[in-house]
């Protein structure tokens, strides 16, 4: 019977929240993973509208641009002085004049309002085939925000502005929401006869509604189920409370699907990220951007993650990546900065204090302390020592360096790029390493060390240092042979394990 109904979406995002003292546009100010204007947009997806307009005003070109970003078929509108929301939507439907059917009109500073509430207002205003409808909601606390007048039949006669209300209307805790249905024909006629005769000076959309209703036009009102949907954002203390609870909302949803959440109140998630059933998400964790959690991985304490990718069964503990992959049962942290580009393939380690980028770490490779890898391709199961430096630039130009199949670095060793160390070779403790070492061999470049006798006695005579050798001379003097002391091998391989001593490389790297 109905016929299909042309749709069109306009969005308000002229004003320039004066309030957010802010040199970024209002509509701009980013909420857990998009702009408020970014929110605004996917509220109104669902409507696939036919056309949507913007109109933009203070930062227009940012505006514009950002727009073109997340919605290149959403066309900006200019409106160069900002004369009104009434002002604002007539100037929105002149750029689109073949529009007919339902128009929905949203202020750009709602950015909690849902979908399905959007839909819910077109429903139901198609349905009783009003001239418009507005959303409207019961608040707390009703500062500042337009009151929906009801006569003694409970049926909309007006929308007063706070300050052009009297007082009795400003008792009223039923507000304009800024979201609203309108057929479009009966919309451009009575925004034709808007004035301004109010303390703004302004053309009010709002007056719309009691100029329709007077004409004896349907004029109905849509009530929210959950006023917090309705809630706006003028300054910086209100976009915090909006992010608290789009947060508890967003958390509750991943819960519900089978995520635990440890910590909810200090975990916030984008609405972008995406996360497999039984991931765990400890406490100070940030998920952004297009992070994606598999299942069994457990991501925190102390995390950010943007645009990262962690496999199933992975496990990343107080560190910082972005741009990264971490495979299937890789281990990152305590401490692991990781950057664009750096891949981790299934159950590699990436440690404390280690820095990754562009980067390929092959399956169960490990990189546990310390290091800086840049721009290297480290082969499976190959392990690298502490404080192994990936050499990778030159001042002028990044170079790659390959670390082959199970090889072995040993501890404090820099490898200078371009540089290949093949499978299965070594690399010894304190290394520098600018030449190839062939698959198997060990590269070495240390000098032999030297032990001049007596040095400290003769050099240091009266310190600490002077004192506890010739004790220890003494009683290795006084000691039974064979006996008390550690064998050779044994105390060089225990040095070995802290300062990378002067034994084969075998025993100098840490594990
Ligand atoms: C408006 C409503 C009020 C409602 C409230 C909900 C009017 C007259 N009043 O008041 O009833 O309770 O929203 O939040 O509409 N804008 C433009 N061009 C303009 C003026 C505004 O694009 O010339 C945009 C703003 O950027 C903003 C939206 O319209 O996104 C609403 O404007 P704002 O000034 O915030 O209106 P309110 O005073 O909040
Ligand atoms: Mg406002």
């Amino acid at each position: 019977m109905s016929q299909p109904h042309l749709r069109t979406v306009v969005v308000l995002a002229a004003g320039e929240g004066k309030r957010m003292k802010s040199a970024l546009p209002k509509v701009l100010h980013p909420l857990l993973g998009r702009t408020l204007l970014g929110h605004v947009l996917s509220a109104a997806a669902p409507l696939a509208a036919d056309r949507t307009v913007v109109v933009v005003g203070h930062g227009a070109d940012q505006v514009g641009a950002h727009l073109a970003e997340i919605a290149p078929d959403a066309t900006p509108v200019l409106q160069a002085e900002q004369l009104g929301t009434g002002h604002a939507v007539r100037i929105a439907l002149d750029a689109v004049p073949d529009a007919t059917g339902t128009v929905v009109v949203i202020n750009g500073d709602v950015p909690l309002l849902r979908p399905e509430t959007v839909s819910a207002l077109v429903q139901a205003h198609e349905q009783a085939g009003a001239a418009a409808t507005v959303l409207a909601a019961e608040v707390p606390d009703p500062t500042g925000l337009g009151r929906i007048v009801r006569d003694a039949d409970g049926r909309l006669e007006q929308i007063v502005e706070e300050r052009d209300a009297t007082s009795a209307q400003r008792a009223i805790r039923e507000i304009n929401a800024g979201i609203y249905a309108f057929d479009v024909p009966r919309l451009r006629d009575a925004l034709g006869k808007l004035s301004t005769d109010n303390d703004q000076g302004e053309e009010y959309l709002t007056d719309v509604f009691g100029l329709l209703g007077s004409a004896g036009e349907p004029v109905t009102v849509h009530v929210a189920a959950d006023h917090v949907e309705t809630l706006g954002c003028n300054d910086r203390v209100e976009l915090a409370a909006l992010r608290r609870l789009l947060r508890d909302r967003i958390n509750e949803a991943w819960m519900r699907t089978g995520v635990s959440l440890l910590d909810p109140e200090t975990t916030w998630i984008d609405v972008t990220v995406a996360l497999d059933r039984d991931a765990v998400i400890d406490q100070n964790t940030q998920l952004r951007g297009g992070t994606v959690v598999g299942t069994g991985a457990v991501v925190g304490p102390d995390v950010t993650l943007v645009d990262t990718v962690v496999g199933a069964g992975a496990t990343v503990l107080r560190s910082h990546a972005i741009g990264a992959e971490v495979g299937p049962g890789a281990s990152v942290g305590p401490y692991a900065y990781l950057r664009p580009e750096a891949r981790l393939a299934e159950k590699s380690k990436v440690g404390t204090f280690v820095e990754v980028k562009n980067s390929e770490v092959g399956p169960g490779a490990k990189v546990p302390h310390l290091s800086y890898v840049g721009d290297a391709t480290i082969g499976a199961k190959a392990n690298i020592g502490a404080a192994t430096i990936f050499v990778n630039y030159d001042g002028v130009n990044k170079n790659r360096t390959v670390v082959g199949e199970g090889a072995f670095v040993g501890c404090d060793t820099s490898l200078i790029a371009p540089v290949e160390v093949g499978a299965g070779a070594y690399v010894a403790a304190g290394s520098a390493i600018a030449q190839d070492v062939p698959p198997g061999a060990l590269g070495v470049t240390r000098a032999p060390q030297r032990n001049i006798e007596g040095w400290v006695a003769r050099k240091r005579p009266g310190t600490v240092s002077a004192a506890a050798a010739e004790r220890a001379l003494r009683a290795a003097e006084g000691a039974p042979v064979g006996g008390g002391a550690a064998s050779e091998g044994e105390a060089i391989h225990g040095e070995a394990e802290s300062v990378g001593g002067a034994s084969a490389a075998g025993d100098t790297a840490t594990e």
